[in-house]
């Protein structure tokens, strides 16, 4: 038979048809689509820095290709680059690992996902305070955990409240998932509330996996690890992409105790190996040397988030101030009820992409990345006074 005309249709894996669909998929094909036909579609929905790699760390991509670093590497990264997450997480965190506690990947996404493969069984629970970013409750399920949603309020600036995490411990809990500075609530959480965490997990036998990939993308703030109150429960995970400007490298790494990261490591052997060689060796000079790149970064993302605060709550959009990262969480039910509704007005009408709150758990919110200059901020809250 032939090919074309074969009504064969292979049958998907339970564990794939269990993905949901994103419902940011359809805006932002929406968007290009606009932007394809000649329309100035601006976005606000880029989740990556827009500044370009910092030149020494591309001077060093350069230098490894040059010298030959083009081959496989070892599985859980190269000893030069997991000697100095070692060193960074000693010096920036308060944290002490031998580079035998650390694993690197392609990306944090997979160091996530490995982390859910390595520790979760069938039914396990996973809390995630939400808003979350979407991808925690999707690995999980991948993984056969269960992810369940941890409630946290605007009216707070979306911090956690310890006791709402203990009503929701059950005899099936495994894992808890921390994100400060967090995507999309850019909530930063007290040193008060990770010891409440951690004591937690201590009581109650539980996994912390701490993700804190916007660390040094924080306000007036300084970021605490808490792998410093709990290290035997937690496994921290962290990368380059966002503190670097290092998105297209994929490198990300974790760090934790020994038979999660050689259970994370065995997966990864029989998955995608190790990350790009080229990458490890450029991501170890962006994380023993980038502090002025740092603060250039910082400096700039919070003139961004004053403007772009500022700026939705005077035109009647309410958003509280975040602490950290890029994002900020807009009240658009003055626009549209249903923030699925509310962004596409938001597109056709102002021509500005955003990502609904819809997969987020942050209903009649929408998210705006501030990793944009601050014209194309200007000239966004200029568009949505107009709608
Ligand atoms: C909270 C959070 N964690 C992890 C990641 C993954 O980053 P990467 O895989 O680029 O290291 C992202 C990216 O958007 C994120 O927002």
């Amino acid at each position: 038979m032939n090919a074309m005309t074969s009504s064969f249709s292979p049958r998907l894996s339970q564990q794939v048809q269990r993905l949901r669909p994103s419902s940011t998929i359809a805006v932002t094909s929406r968007a290009l689509e606009m932007q394809r036909a000649g329309l100035d579609v601006l976005s606000m929905a880029a989740g990556e820095p827009d500044f370009d790699t910092p030149a020494h760390v591309v001077a060093a991509a350069k230098a490894a290709i040059d010298a030959g670093k083009t081959r496989y590497t070892q599985v859980q990264g190269i000893p030069e680059l997991r000697e100095a997450i070692a060193a960074k997480l000693q010096r920036e965190n308060g944290l002490t690992y031998t580079a035998d506690q650390v694993t690197v990947g392609n990306g944090g996404k997979q160091s996530l996902f490995n982390a859910f493969f390595a520790l979760l069984d069938p039914g396990d629970e996973v809390l995630i305070p939400s808003p979350y970013w979407v991808s925690y409750p999707e690995m999980v399920r991948f993984a056969g955990g269960v992810p369940v949603a941890v409630p946290t309020r605007p009216e707070d600036g979306y911090r956690l409240d310890p006791e709402a995490l203990r009503e929701a411990i059950t005899p099936k809990t495994k894992m808890i998932v921390l994100n400060s500075p967090g995507n999309p609530t850019g909530a930063v959480f007290p040193e008060e509330t990770l010891r409440a965490v951690a004591e937690l997990a201590q009581e109650h036998g539980l996994i912390i996996l701490t993700d804190e990939m916007y660390e040094h993308i924080i306000y007036d703030r300084q970021h605490v690890s808490i792998a410093r109150f709990a290290p035997e429960h937690t496994l921290t995970v962290n990368g380059a992409s966002k503190a670097y400007a290092m998105t297209g490298w994929r490198i990300g790494y974790a760090a934790g105790p020994v038979p999660v990261i050689r259970a994370m490591n065995a997966i990864q052997g029989q998955s995608t190996s190790n990350a790009s060689s080229v990458s490890q060796w450029a991501a170890a000079t962006a994380i023993a040397n980038s502090r002025e790149f740092i603060e250039m970064a910082r400096s700039k993302f919070q003139e961004r988030r004053d403007r772009i605060v500022a700026g939705l709550n005077a035109i009647g959009l309410p958003t509280p101030t975040p602490d950290g990262a890029f994002y900020v969480l807009a009240d658009t039910t003055c626009i549209h009820a249903d923030e699925l509704e509310a962004t596409r007005i938001i597109l056709d009408e102002a021509k500005v992409a955003v990502v609904p709150g819809t997969d987020f758990l942050a209903p009649g919110r929408v998210r705006l990345s501030y990793a944009t200059s601050l014209e194309t901020i200007e000239r966004v809250l200029e568009r949505l006074k107009g709608l």
